[in-house]
């Protein structure tokens, strides 16, 4: 007896009419047509079973606290960045966990079950990264939760700070973060960067760091990153986080620097909701998209995945958990519009994060977690164009939300009853 049944799922690589068959927490079997008695079976109809959506950048101790102590005028990376400074005095651990909590549920009714979060260390009561390892427990049963150590305010321009992040290190967070382009000049940048991989190398832990997060085409620090990577042997576990500057940089440039990313296996993450509306604020026109090169990397075979990074915070008044936003606004911004190109965005949000997270067992095959998303759409690009509605996501094979299908009643002469915006 099967604990769970799925019948007739189109899968994300393009099989249609598929079965998908879990016992004990793992998909057993998935083939075109399985025979079997199950504790609960679910008749998917053709529509999009996939993997869940992953986020490999997110920010959850700045998460749903927009308006505190007031909102970002110039809407620009810096005042931000001073707005959180004003509200890092006035954080609780209570509050800052009840906050993370209910972004939670925002993010696995989305069918959201992966985050890797950065968690600024530049406190050192450690308030933040506390307040997360709790949530990191507390969220398990239904959301993996990465923590990255991330000195916000600059690993060698904050008084402390490199103390503050081996501390967090010492309490369990996963990853090291930086952010070299915040440093005082170029020079002290690179100078964090080797600092830092230097540290994860010894710890054997994996970096990701916010990278070049300008729209200065001379902030070269993923050179820097992608050099140290090659050299101390991490390649394939180290991550540039925005790399926006990689948008304005000279092209022959480029050219170069592309080859020696692939070449280190160096991860990337685009943050296209937040790249578009934090980039070219001092252009007047034209204004540049900032978001950094992705159909080129992904062309040269580098890993790159769109993180949501924001949600109502001192950077980001908007946004909801939901990855299909986040993939959709990435392939506009891209202008990603090919049937290919448009799959690679939603790897982008699914298959291409898990690898950076390093997830164990994810995917659709025998042997994997039962971690599934059933989606109100066919395929993949059509779950795009209509942000698809999350029927039922499942957690080691148990259904964890459900939500009924979007549709719209007509009442107009001659025409149908309903419309669902999906093509028939
Ligand atoms: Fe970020």
């Amino acid at each position: 007896m099967l604990d769970l049944l799925i019948t007739n799922a189109n899968l994300p690589d393009g099989r249609k009419g598929q079965s998908i068959a879990v016992s004990a927490e793992k998909i057993t079997e998935v083939a075109p047509s399985i025979k079997a008695e199950a504790e609960q079976t679910i008749d998917a109809a053709g529509m999009l079973v996939s993997p869940p959506f992953v986020d490999a950048h997110f920010h959850m101790d700045a998460t749903l606290s927009y308006g505190m102590p007031r909102v970002n005028e110039s809407g620009t990376l810096l005042e931000g960045i001073a707005l959180w400074g004003e509200l890092k005095p006035h954080l609780t651990q209570e509050a800052l966990v009840e906050r993370a909590l209910a972004y939670c549920d925002w993010a696995v009714a989305k069918g959201l079950l992966a985050i890797r979060s950065h968690v600024d260390i530049c406190d050192p009561r450690l308030l933040a990264v506390e307040a997360l390892l709790h949530v990191k427990a507390k969220v398990k049963p239904y959301l993996d939760l990465q923590l990255v150590a991330f000195p916000q305010d600059g690993v060698l321009r904050s008084p402390g700070a490199l103390e503050n992040l081996t501390r967090s290190l010492d309490l369990g967070v996963d990853v090291v973060g930086g952010i070299p382009h915040f440093e005082r000049t170029m020079a002290d940048g690179a100078a964090s960067v080797k600092l830092l991989m230097a540290l994860a190398s010894e710890r054997g832990l994996p970096v990701d760091m916010h990278c070049d997060e300008t729209d200065d085409p001379m902030s070269r620090h993923i050179e820097t990153l992608t050099f140290e990577t090659q050299r101390l042997g991490m390649q394939g576990r180290v991550t540039g986080s925005h790399l926006t500057s990689m948008h304005s940089m000279d092209n022959y440039y480029v050219s170069k620097l592309i080859p020696l990313m692939a070449e280190a296996r160096m991860n990337v993450v685009a943050n296209p909701l937040i790249n578009i509306t934090i980039q070219g604020r001092h252009d007047t026109y034209p204004k540049r998209r900032g978001m950094t090169r992705v159909p080129e990397l992904m062309q040269a075979g580098v890993n790159v995945a769109f993180g949501h990074d924001c949600v109502m915070d001192p950077w980001y008044s908007l946004g909801t958990g939901d990855m299909l936003e986040v993939a959709h606004m990435g392939l506009h911004v891209a202008q990603m519009t090919s049937q290919a190109q448009m799959k690679a965005c939603f790897d982008a949000v699914t298959e291409n994060p898990a690898n950076i997270l390093g997830l164990q067992g994810y995917g659709i095959a025998p042997g994997c977690n039962a971690d599934l998303v059933l989606l109100q759409a066919t395929d993949p690009i059509e779950a795009l164009r209509t942000r698809a509605t999350r029927l039922a996501v499942i957690r080691r094979g148990r259904v964890i939300v459900q939500t009924p299908p979007t549709t719209a009643k007509l009442a107009l002469a001659g025409r149908p009853e309903t419309v669902d915006w999906r093509m028939k």
